[in-house]
């Protein structure tokens, strides 16, 4: 099997970063040459830029799940590693706030290592460490999150490649575009200039994700940190819900990969003697949602006609339909060199 067919870390992440990126300044830019400076970030509540989920998204629930990562299982210890609260208002793109959503964290530990099944990088667990946790925003559209600061890991070993610290955030709430970004550490000046993912960001997408640490701030331990993250969704415009074609869309999509490229791969990446999986495509407020084995659900995206990015997965979905316009089956395209999948309706 070819190296770039294999699912690890890199090519699980990778994508074509500069052609996507690219895209998505434009969208937010409405293609102006010069993005908007500084201060229009909150003038005009640019959304937040979306970015890769990774293969470490909580795909197990569990009963400790709060907004305190660093108590887990009402433990007496805590985990190692700076304290750090991350805090701030997810608010809409007309700067108003949205109480009720529903945000997500996850990271690595303060040794660079995931609390997830698929982390199998040889880096000493944390008990203590909680991993992931949720909470709902107040009234005002405020979050709050205690944790730790998560350390550095490799990415890419034969390239020396690092991830830097990152804080992995989903957002959602119903009547809003689902956002999946990652919060970055702007003390970690070298680390993010190498990230594969934050050195490919605007200027504008910088100042989003790559926040400040206050040390010495009133109300939390002296040697803890705030780190202040603004959170801006999108709203479902009324021309984008409940599309005549999604209903041809909506069932489950059989992939069969036994005796193709991926069998092998496949089959060790989900375990067991599995042949094959189902994604299943469902409509959820008016949106399109799309969910496989070991992955949430999570929104796609219409790119043209009956074509939509699965962003969390880095891949497209192609639907395909028979000479009587029915949808039969879907294609799913990986962002970068990969074999196309084919899954049929049942
Ligand atoms: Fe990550």
């Amino acid at each position: 099997m070819k190296k770039q067919n294999k699912i690890n870390r890199r090519n699980w992440l990778q994508l074509g970063l500069g052609a996507t990126i690219g895209t998505i300044s434009l969208k937010l830019f409405g293609c102006n040459d010069s993005p908007p400076k500084k201060d229009k970030i909150v003038e005009e509540c640019v959304p937040t830029q979306y970015d890769t989920m990774g293969p470490f998204h909580p795909n197990k629930d569990q009963a400790d799940k709060d907004f305190d990562l660093t108590r887990f299982n009402g433990s007496a210890d805590t985990p190692k590693g700076e304290i750090i609260y991350v805090r701030g208002k997810v608010i809409d793109d007309n700067c108003q706030p949205i109480p009720g959503a529903l945000v997500m964290i996850w990271h690595a530990n303060t040794h660079g290592k995931y609390t997830h099944e698929y982390d199998t990088n040889k880096i000493e667990d944390d008990p203590n460490f909680q991993g992931w946790g949720q909470m709902k925003t107040n009234k005002k559209g405020e979050y709050s999150f205690k944790t730790i600061k998560p350390g550095k890991y490799m990415f890419d070993a034969d390239n020396d490649d690092w991830r830097a610290p990152h804080i992995h955030f989903k957002v959602a709430r119903r009547g809003y575009h689902e956002l999946i970004t990652q919060l970055y550490f702007e003390e970690e000046v070298s680390l993010n200039k190498d990230d594969v993912f934050a050195s490919k960001l605007t200027k504008i997408e910088k100042e989003q994700v790559i926040r400040k640490s206050q040390k010495g701030v009133q109300g939390i331990e002296e040697k803890a940190s705030l780190i202040n993250f603004e959170i801006i969704l999108k709203k479902v415009r009324k021309e984008e819900k409940d599309k005549p074609e999604f209903a041809d869309y909506v069932g489950d999509y059989k992939i069969n990969f036994k005796s193709t490229p991926l069998e092998e791969e496949l089959i060790a990446f989900y375990g067991g003697n599995r042949e094959s999986l189902n994604i299943t495509i469902t409509k959820e407020n008016g949106v399109l949602t799309a969910e496989m084995p070991i992955q949430p659900k999570c929104e796609i995206f219409p790119k043209s006609k009956d074509r939509y990015v699965y962003r969390a997965f880095e891949a497209d979905i192609e639907f395909k339909r028979n000479e009587e316009n029915n949808v039969i089956g879907l294609v799913f395209h990986r962002h970068y060199d990969f074999p196309k999948i084919m899954a049929e309706k049942i």
